[in-house]
């Protein structure tokens, strides 16, 4: 168990430090023991989303990594049950993204933990509803649970540690390291 929850932790720290660091990234495929690939450059894509959704323009964190994330997550596509932790969701930049890409088939499920706080003058509740309102243009409502709470209290109350974890919270690795609960 701890041997489990030690492979989960060091997929989803590199994803989340993967962010600010270079192209590089620590992938596991649901098969395959960890693997180090090389994968795109960050990039800002031009049409980053399918679909129309609510984003403040100077709160972009995210879609420069979609290059990266396409291929480190393409195995994961349209797979069923899967079971997809983000921790720090503000608007939902990266999990409408996940929605739209990843987390395709009925059955897969988003879990969403974020304390939503006022961020440059715009209410935590606000941000809070503009998640709820694109989680709903993804069309998503049904397979998405938001806990809105502090992860390091939130995470302890889980059985399990979903299949492919986002932490979020913060892009710098000694306050994601000391906030884990285990
Ligand atoms: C950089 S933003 C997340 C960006 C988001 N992933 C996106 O794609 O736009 C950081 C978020 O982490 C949340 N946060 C910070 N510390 C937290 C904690 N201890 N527990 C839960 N959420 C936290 C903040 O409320 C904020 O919404």
């Amino acid at each position: 168990m701890r041997m489990k929850i030690r492979t989960h932790l060091i997929v989803l720290i590199c994803l989340g430090l993967a962010c600010f660091m270079n192209p590089r990234l620590v992938a596991q495929t649901l098969d395959d023991p960890l693997e180090l690939i090389v994968l795109a450059k960050p990039r800002k894509p031009a049409e980053p989303y399918k679909k129309q959704y609510d984003f403040h323009k100077d709160w972009d964190y995210f879609t420069y990594n979609i290059p990266i994330w396409d291929i480190a997550l393409s195995s994961y596509k349209g797979r069923p049950d899967l079971s997809y932790l983000e921790i720090g969701v503000l608007e939902g930049r990266s999990a409408v993204w996940m929605l739209e890409n990843v987390l395709t088939h009925p059955t897969s499920k988003l879990t969403a933990i974020d304390l939503f706080v006022e961020v440059n003058r715009v209410s935590g509740e606000d941000i809070k509803q503009r998640f709820i309102s694109n989680v709903k243009v993804a069309e998503a409502e049904g397979r998405t649970t938001l806990i809105v709470g502090y992860s390091q209290v939130e995470l302890r109350k889980f059985p399990s540690i979903p299949l492919i974890s986002y932490i979020s919270m913060d892009h710098t690795s000694l306050p994601t390291f000391w906030r884990m609960p285990y």
